[in-house]
This record gives structure tokens, sequence and C-alpha cells, in this order.
């Protein structure tokens, strides 16, 4: 059985490591364009939202990290353990966030990238949907929906100028792609969209 806990302090650096671990070869040079240490990402970790330890029968099987931001529930992370995976864990987590949030948020949304395709065939199956995509990174941003309506960040990006694509995928470029998935992973006022924006400039 599937049990959720609130990390504790000192879960976070394992919770950390295992990030590292399974997503290295895109999160590391995510991380450099947003010209973030990894410092400053257990800063985030620590700060933002919720991280909540996933066990299967008392047993640590991975964690996931979420932020309400306004009527967006924002999946910043769901790392599972190597031994976790594939046995449907990720799955009930999807699941249970959405009917733990229905009635009470407009949409789950989160980032995946383009390398991750298993992630991402699994998101789609799920009904995922994708809202942009940042194509300069390498990152397609994903949304359900759990309440009827147009996609909140579809009407966002239309509102700010980005071009349209087919259906409702829009592509960004340039600096702007990595201040986008700042301004995503972190919020409008994120402190880290302005150094992207010197980063690139
Ligand atoms: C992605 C992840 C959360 C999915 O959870 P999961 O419990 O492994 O997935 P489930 O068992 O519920 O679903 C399995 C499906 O997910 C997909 N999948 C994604 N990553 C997978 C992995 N590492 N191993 C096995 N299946 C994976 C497969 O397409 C599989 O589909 P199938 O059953 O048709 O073969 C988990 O594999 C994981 O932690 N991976 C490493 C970290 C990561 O990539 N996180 C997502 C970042 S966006």
């Amino acid at each position: 059985m599937l049990t959720y806990e609130p990390a504790r302090v000192e879960q976070y650096d394992e919770f950390l490591q295992l990030m590292r671990n399974h997503t290295a070869n895109y999160l590391e040079r995510t991380m450099e364009l947003m010209q973030m240490t990894w410092q400053q990402f257990v800063h985030l970790l620590r700060t933002v939202g919720q991280v909540y330890g996933i066990y299967e029968d008392d047993q640590l099987a991975g964690f996931y990290w979420i932020e309400e931001r306004e009527k967006v529930l924002h999946l910043h992370g769901l790392v599972l353990t190597g031994q976790f995976q594939g046995e449907g864990i990720g799955t009930q987590v999807l699941k249970m966030l959405e009917s733990m949030y229905r009635g009470s948020m407009d949409a789950i949304e989160l980032g995946v990238h383009k390398c991750n395709e298993k992630a991402r065939v699994l998101y789609e199956r799920l009904g995922y949907e994708t809202v942009k995509r940042l194509d300069d990174l390498g990152f397609y941003i994903m949304q359900k929906r759990l309440s009827p309506g147009p996609s909140p960040n579809a009407k966002d990006c239309i509102r700010s100028g980005a071009k349209r694509n087919s259906g409702h995928n829009l592509v960004n470029s340039g600096y702007k792609a990595s201040l986008r998935l700042a301004q995503i992973a972190f919020g409008k006022n994120s402190r880290y969209a302005p150094n992207v924006i010197r980063h690139c400039g």
C-alpha cells in the first residue's frame, strides 16, 4: 500500500541526490541555463511548495514535490528509486494528486524533458497535454485540466505574444524560452528569471 509523508529535514539531501541521479542528463544543463547552483536548488526544494516522501509498505520508494500556484498545481518533481520504477507507483501518485486537487485547482502542470520519452508517454496516457514546447531547452510543459475550460497557460502565453503552433502547442525561442522555463518552474517573480536574461542576452 502506498502512503505519503511530508519530507523530513534530513531527507532533502537524499531526495535531491535521487533527482540528480535520475535526471542528470538534462537537469544539470537546465540549471546552468538558469544560472542556478545546487545550493540554490536545495533552497528551493526546502522553501517552495511541499515535498512528500512516497512509501510502499513503509519502504521509501521516492518523493514528489508540488506547489499550489493560484489555480494550478505545479508538479516540480516526481522521482522514484530504480527498484520502484515501472510498477505503477508513478501512475498511482498522479491519480492521487488529481483526485485530491479536483475541485480546488483548475489544472496540474509539469515540465518534462524531450529525452524523457517514457515519462512523457506516461503523462500522455494519463491525459496530460502539451501546452508549450520550449524547443531551445528541450522541455515540454504539460497540463491536465481538472475543471472544464481553456488551459490557463495557453491563455497566458497568447497574451504574452508567443506564436501559436498547431493545436495549442506554443513555441518560444532563445532566451525567452529559458525565461519562460524559470517562470513556469519557480513563478513569475522568480529571482532566477533576470539571471536567465543576463545569461542569454
Ligand atoms: C517517471 C516515473 C515517475 C514513472 O513512474 P513509474 O511508477 O515508473 O511509472 P508506472 O509504473 O506508473 O508506469 C509505467 C509506464 O511509465 C513509463 N515509464 C516512465 N519511466 C519509466 C521507468 N524509468 N521505468 C519503467 N517505466 C517507465 C513507461 O512508459 C511505462 O509504460 P508501460 O507500462 O506501458 O511500459 C518513474 O519511472 C521515475 O521516477 N523515473 C525517473 C525520474 C523521472 O524521470 N521523473 C519524471 C521527471 S518529469
